[in-house]
Order: structure tokens, then C-alpha cells, then sequence
């Protein structure tokens, strides 16, 4: 557009302003923003997540304890809600979610029951005894809803598709066993005029956010590996195709005896928060539960997808 018609498009807009003609209003009351308060991070030292040479303060800084950052995806041929319109999106896997692993690999889950959006606890009792009650309230889709993120709900129900369950009964389930346990979205990060659903809206975008970054489906079927019912691939082409864009391998998960594939999950060390920090990747700290070749990539059922863009 040249500067010419732009400038005409605002004296136009001027006009119809001024002559109280019915034209879309901006809103009177903005979207609350959903991000944390950080400016105590500017006075501490900021480093990679798992890298840290001295203790972290401030927990609202960097994912603590939970600084591996695994981004886990997966490759479902069909999501068993079809009736109900939840289809996998075409030429693209699916967000599993953004997961806090502790630096040697272990983790925590259901940190906050105050924050128990999961109507399908798993587990239903944690290691120590605790029981995870299941919710029964509203979907979680209904907070997005109420921060006005119309946009980040079509993008959920486009990629973050479950099987065998609600999307928004899975995405409850991936905030209150993860999300709760990664430092960066405690509720104390938000400061004292913290909004109920803030950090769950926040982590939805973070995953997003760090999902966008790994492109599984186009990485792999730029180096030649794309979905087939009759062709077989070896883990080693899965990880080298992996390894040439992201500079580490990633997990690769398999079922039906390390031979069909289904996951993949980045691990990543996070330079300051989740939310907005900088993700290197690193190789996985767990072994590829693939066989080491005959590993079948498989083509989905084609009334379980749908073109997205
Ligand atoms: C990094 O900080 C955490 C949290 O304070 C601490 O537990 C961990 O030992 C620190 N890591 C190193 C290498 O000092
Ligand atoms: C996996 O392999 C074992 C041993 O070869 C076999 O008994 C079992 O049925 C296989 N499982 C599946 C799901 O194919
Ligand atoms: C490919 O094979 C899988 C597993 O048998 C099947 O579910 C799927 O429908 C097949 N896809 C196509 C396009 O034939």
C-alpha cells in the first residue's frame, strides 16, 4: 500500500469517527494482558535453566526445580472424537505439551490442587499418597474464552487435538500435572493484581509459542521422511533429519513394540522464563523407545484430518 492510500484510509476513518456514523468501536475495556511481572528478574544474573552456576532466587525467573524443557508432540492417525468434529490437522503433528523435567530427568506432577483442572487425573495418587481429586468444573477452553483469546482457542483446537477425549479435558490435564510444577507459572509470578486464569492462558500460549519451533512434520518431510503405509524408516534417519535443523536429538517414541511411530519430545534448557525465554535444544536424556530400523511412519485414516491453515 503507498503512503498515499494509507493516508486516505485515516483521514477516511477520521471522518466517519467525527460523523458518529456506526463503525466498529474499539473496545472500551482492553483484554487483560496475561504475562507475569518480571522486573524482579532485571537485578539477578540470568543463565540457561539446568545451567545455573549459583542458586536460583527468584523461581519466577527460570523454570525451577523443572529446567529440562521438553516440547512433546504426537503423530495420531485418528482421534476417536471424529463425530464430534475433533480432527488432526493435516501435514502437521499435534501438541502433547511443554513438560519440566528436573535436570537429571525425573519430575514432578499435580504441584498445585488448587489449581486442579483435570477432570482424568493421571495418576489418581501421586508417589507420596496424595490424592488428585478429578475435576468437575468448567472446561479450561472457558478461561481462554474469558480473556477474550478467540485466537489462541482456534489454534488449540486446531493442533493441540486429543485422542479418546475432549480437547479441552486433555489441555486441563496437560496445565494442572505440568504446568503447576513449572515455577515460572506460579500464581505469585503474576504480582498482586493477579487475574483467576491469567497463568493458564499464559502457559496455553507458551506452548504455542514452543511448539512453533518444531515444525516435526515439514523437518522430516523436507529430509525425504513423510507419512506411508508401506515404506519403513530407520531411527537414525528419524534423528538425523531432527539433529541437521535443531542441532540435538530429540526423543522419539514408538508403540506395537518400538515399531510404529508415535511422539517425539525436544528437550530444551529455557534462558529465562517459558514464557518469553530463549529454548536450547539438547539430546534427550531418555532412550528412544523405537526399534533401530523397520519403524513405520504411518499414513492417518483420511476422514480423521482436515486442512488447517
Ligand atoms: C540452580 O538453582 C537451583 C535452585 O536454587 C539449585 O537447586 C541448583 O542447585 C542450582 N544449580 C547449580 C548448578 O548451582
Ligand atoms: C511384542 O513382541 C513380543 C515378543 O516378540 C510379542 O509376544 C508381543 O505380542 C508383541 N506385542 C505387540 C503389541 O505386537
Ligand atoms: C494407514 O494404516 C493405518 C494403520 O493400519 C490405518 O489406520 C490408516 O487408515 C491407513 N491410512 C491410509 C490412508 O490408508
Amino acid at each position: 500500500m503507498s503512503p498515499r492510500s494509507r493516508l486516505s484510509l485515516v483521514s477516511c476513518f477520521i471522518a466517519v469517527a467525527h460523523a458518529g456514523l456506526p463503525f466498529p468501536s474499539f473496545p472500551q475495556v482492553s483484554i487483560p494482558n496475561t504475562f507475569p511481572q518480571l522486573s524482579a528478574c532485571l537485578s539477578a544474573p540470568s543463565f540457561f535453566s539446568c545451567e545455573n552456576t549459583t542458586s536460583i532466587a527468584d523461581t519466577c525467573c527460570s523454570p525451577t526445580p523443572g529446567g529440562l524443557v521438553l516440547q512433546t508432540q504426537f503423530w495420531d492417525t485418528f482421534t476417536g472424537f471424529e463425530k464430534k468434529g475433533q480432527l488432526l490437522p493435516k501435514n502437521s503433528w499435534t501438541i502433547h505439551g511443554l513438560w519440566p523435567d528436573n535436570c537429571d530427568g525425573s519430575f514432578e506432577q499435580y504441584c498445585d490442587l488448587s489449581r486442579q483442572f483435570d477432570p482424568a487425573p493421571s495418576p489418581a495418587i501421586l508417589p507420596d499418597g496424595t490424592v488428585v481429586p478429578p475435576y468437575i468444573g468448567p472446561g479450561v477452553d472457558t478461561f481462554v474464552k474469558a480473556f477474550g483469546r478467540a485466537d489462541l482457542l482456534a489454534f488449540m483446537n486446531d493442533y493441540w487435538v486429543s485422542q479418546g477425549s475432549p480437547n479441552a479435558d486433555f489441555w486441563g490435564h496437560e496445565f494442572s500435572k505440568h504446568a503447576t510444577c513449572t515455577s515460572t507459572f506460579d500464581v505469585a509470578c503474576y504480582g498482586t493484581h493477579y487475574r483467576k486464569h491469567q497463568d493458564v492462558v499464559d502457559f496455553f500460549d507458551a506452548v504455542v509459542r514452543a511448539f512453533h519451533q518444531y515444525p516435526t512434520f515439514n523437518m522430516l518431510a523436507s529430509a525425504g521422511i513423510t507419512p506411508s503405509n508401506v515404506t519403513t524408516y530407520t531411527l537414525s534417519q528419524l534423528q538425523n533429519a531432527i539433529k541437521t535443523q535443531t542441532g540435538s536429538i530429540p526423543f522419539f517414541g514408538c508403540t506395537t513394540n518400538g515399531t510404529v511411530l508415535s511422539e517425539v519430545w525436544y528437550f530444551s534448557h529455557v534462558h529465562g522464563t517459558e514464557q518469553f525465554g530463549a529454548y536450547k535444544t539438547i539430546d534427550s536424556t531418555t532412550k528412544s523407545s523405537c526399534s533401530a530400523a523397520g519403524i513405520r511412519y504411518l499414513e492417518r485414516t483420511r476422514t480423521s484430518e482436515r486442512e488447517v491453515r
